[in-house]
């Protein structure tokens, strides 16, 4: 049996292209507050408490993400930043059903990215109980990928939010 204690192969492409399209992001983020005037990060302070919750989780679980899926696994560390990843994205995609904006009032379909995300935490995280490393591995980068970099990147379309704050 595989065992939990061994590292799956690293830097295959699904944890290349998260890291990479999360790095961009703050690439973004950071080009956009030095080219320009500074961030307004007033509209964040006026946004509704959910969406100051789910940008509080994102913020943790890009951090955390990128860590786990570079640092060594099956580690005491790893288990711990692993269940607070895990918890910050069950707050990201928990505060996301309220928050509707895209679709004013309705579910849109980056709302299924956060049902897959509810759904695929608890079956990822078992397959580590059971040591299927290679399972928990495939669906936690790509929860990560998913979420930090699909859903991410979506945040930063024109006239959402987070591109008023950092170019609109
Ligand atoms: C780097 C990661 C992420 C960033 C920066 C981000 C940012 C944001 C922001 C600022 C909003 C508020 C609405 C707006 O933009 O005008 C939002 C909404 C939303 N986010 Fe995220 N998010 C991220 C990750 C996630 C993840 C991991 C999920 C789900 C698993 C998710 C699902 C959603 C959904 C469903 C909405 C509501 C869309 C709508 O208005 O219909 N996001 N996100």
């Amino acid at each position: 049996m595989t065992s939990i204690e061994h590292s799956p192969p690293a830097a295959a492409w699904p944890v290349r292209a998260s890291l990479a399209g999360a790095a961009a992001l703050t690439l973004a983020a950071v080009a956009g507050a030095l080219t320009g005037r500074p961030p307004r990060l007033e509209l964040i302070a006026q946004a509704g408490p959910a969406i100051q919750i789910h940008l509080a989780a994102v913020v943790l679980a890009l951090a955390v993400g990128a860590w786990q899926l570079l640092g060594p696994k099956g580690t005491t560390t790893h288990r711990a930043l692993g269940w607070t990843w895990s918890l910050a994205m069950m707050a990201a995609a928990g505060s996301s059903f309220f928050i509707r904006t895209i679709i004013d009032g309705w579910f849109s379909p980056i709302h299924l990215l956060s049902v897959i995300t509810l759904v695929g935490l608890p079956t990822a995280i078992w397959a580590a109980h059971r040591h299927d490393v290679r399972r928990h591995s495939r669906i936690m980068t790509s929860i990560y990928l998913g979420g930090m970099v699909v859903a991410g990147g979506f945040a930063f379309l024109p006239g959402r939010l987070l591109w008023r704050v950092f170019f609109g």
